[in-house]
């Protein structure tokens, strides 16, 4: 991903906001995938899920299908581009969307089921503070899905960057980070074709 930009917020939405119009017909094929990495969240009926940096809402209709009509679903962009792409695209008929920031989110504490974050956590200014939150909306036991419907080293390949030893998303850097915010790294997958971190919320 992009390390050229910075992650304070006006850079986000500067970055993000031309990019949204775009942002669904440059990977038109990925719906499967965001299928795929929100079923690993095991959402059940009526449970409660946010989309933290939900862009244009790709994973919205699969977070809503998993809790059905009496669930919640609450997608959270700091661009509001993204969310108007997100509204034309239909996808508030899926959930509610709310321009916010992934760090300081606009819900009480332990409220949530579940956390799915596709392609955010690198663009956070502090890594740490914003798992730290997503810990402190969900209750105990429940999920955090940080995906990306692509691996870490063919994205980087595709933008012609390197890996570097300190990305936040290298399980060597990642496990630590969420033991220490409140989450235990479950399962670690960086293939070609996904990258799907799994944690669940400490606590009893
Ligand atoms: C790579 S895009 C991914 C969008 C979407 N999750 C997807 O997979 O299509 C990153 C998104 O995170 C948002 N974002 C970046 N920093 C954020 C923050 N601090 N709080 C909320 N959203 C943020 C951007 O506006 C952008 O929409």
């Amino acid at each position: 991903m992009p390390h050229d930009m910075n992650n304070d917020p006006a850079s986000v939405r500067a970055f993000f906001g031309g990019k949204a119009d775009t942002w669904d017909s440059k990977y038109p094929d990925d719906t499967p995938a965001y299928q795929a990495g929100v079923a690993e969240l095991g959402l059940r009926a009526g449970q409660s899920a946010l989309d933290a940096g939900c862009g244009t809402g790709r994973a919205l209709p699969a977070l809503r299908a998993a809790v059905g009509p009496h669930g919640t679903v609450i997608g959270a962009d700091l661009t509001p581009e993204m969310l108007r792409a997100a509204v034309r695209a239909g996808r508030d008929s899926a959930a509610l969307l709310v321009e916010a920031d992934a760090a300081r989110l606009p819900l009480r504490d332990g409220c949530l089921d579940a956390v799915f974050a596709a392609g955010l956590v690198h663009h956070l200014p502090d890594p740490a503070a914003g798992l730290r939150e997503f810990a402190r909306v969900c209750r105990p036991g429940a999920r955090l899905a940080l995906f990306h419907p692509i691996g870490r080293a063919p994205l980087a390949a595709r933008r012609g960057h390197r890996l570097s030893d300190d990305d936040v998303r290298a399980e060597p850097n990642l496990r630590p980070l969420l033991a220490a915010t409140g989450w235990r790294l479950t399962e670690y997958d960086d293939a070609e074709e996904r990258y799907l971190a799994l944690a669940v919320r400490l606590g009893e």
